[in-house]
């Protein structure tokens, strides 16, 4: 496994490889199982894997979550190296985003619910870093957890719309058996706080629950969920929201397929998730 911090590096290693199908997987690092899926779903789609590790300031709204986001790069590419990835990408800030850097690639509507509102500035920052990378790479295909499923909806808006040569391609959260989706975000949650955040799942669960048996009033399912992740101590409601799964349009009255998506703080730490729900058979 190659392992570059330079564009140079990058581009002498794609020189080499030339010809070959590339599957790229972009993170911020601090890698789990989540990621180490993207990677399989790469690997066997593709003859070269390349994973980028950069924590990108541009996407955080909050100078204290850039801060507290973990990083550990030595187990890192451990876990890249046992997994057979090809080509590590671990570029500093100064790499990405050189002196003078002043540019910027904003996605329109699909941007503005949900995280977008709740985090501003945060997807112009995740599509300029994504484009950066898909301009570098030129990968065949890229790979994104639909745990963050309004950023795999943005980045494949972002690749019709530029006309990226790239198949964006979703992969399914991976869970803890109790639910939890796994999150770099979780290694900060104390050990009370671990229990609450399987309130989560359980709220999810609640919603599809309540579908299946025909509530389609989206007001009342959000505060019986709200209710059952306001039962933990530490945990506050940031958002939960149901959402046309193309368009992320909010819903009220549900008649289709719907996304059920919560952001909720257990103390500082803010956890996201979400499922797709089909309506009432
Ligand atoms: O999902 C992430 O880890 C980041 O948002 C991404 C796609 C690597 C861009 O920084």
């Amino acid at each position: 496994m190659e392992v570059t911090k330079k564009i140079v590096g990058l581009r002498e290693w794609l020189a080499q490889n030339r010809g070959a199908s590339l599957g790229l997987v972009p993170t911020m690092g601090f890698l789990h199982q989540g990621h180490l899926a993207l990677v399989k779903a790469a690997k066997a789609q593709n003859e070269r894997v390349a994973v980028s590790i950069f924590v990108n300031p541009l996407q955080f709204n909050s100078p204290e979550d850039f801060e507290n986001y973990p990083i550990n790069i030595e187990e890192d590419l451990r876990l890249l190296a046992e997994a057979g990835v090809d080509l590590v990408f671990t570029p500093p800030p100064e790499e990405i985003y050189p002196k003078g850097f002043d540019a910027q690639l904003r996605i329109g509507a699909i941007t503005k619910p949900l995280e977008g509102s709740a985090r501003p500035g945060h997807f112009d920052g995740v599509t300029t870093v994504v484009a950066k990378f898909f301009n570098l790479f030129t990968p065949d295909r890229a790979y994104f957890g639909e745990k963050d499923a309004q950023q795999l909806l943005v980045i494949k808006k972002m690749a019709q719309d530029m006309n990226y040569g790239v198949q964006v391609i979703g992969c399914p959260t991976v869970r803890e058996p109790g639910g939890l989706a796994l999150s770099s975000r979780n290694s900060r949650l104390k050990e009370s706080q671990k229990e609450e955040a399987l309130l989560i799942w359980q709220a999810l669960q609640l919603g599809k629950q309540k579908i299946a048996e025909g509530l389609s009033n989206s007001a009342q399912l959000i505060e019986l969920m709200s209710e059952v992740v306001l039962s933990g101590a530490s945990a506050a409601v940031d958002y939960i929201s149901i959402n046309d799964t193309q368009t992320l349009e909010p819903v009220e009255e549900i008649t289709g397929e719907v996304l059920i998506s919560l952001a909720v703080f257990l103390g500082k730490v803010r956890l996201i998730d979400n499922i797709t729900v089909p309506p009432k058979a």
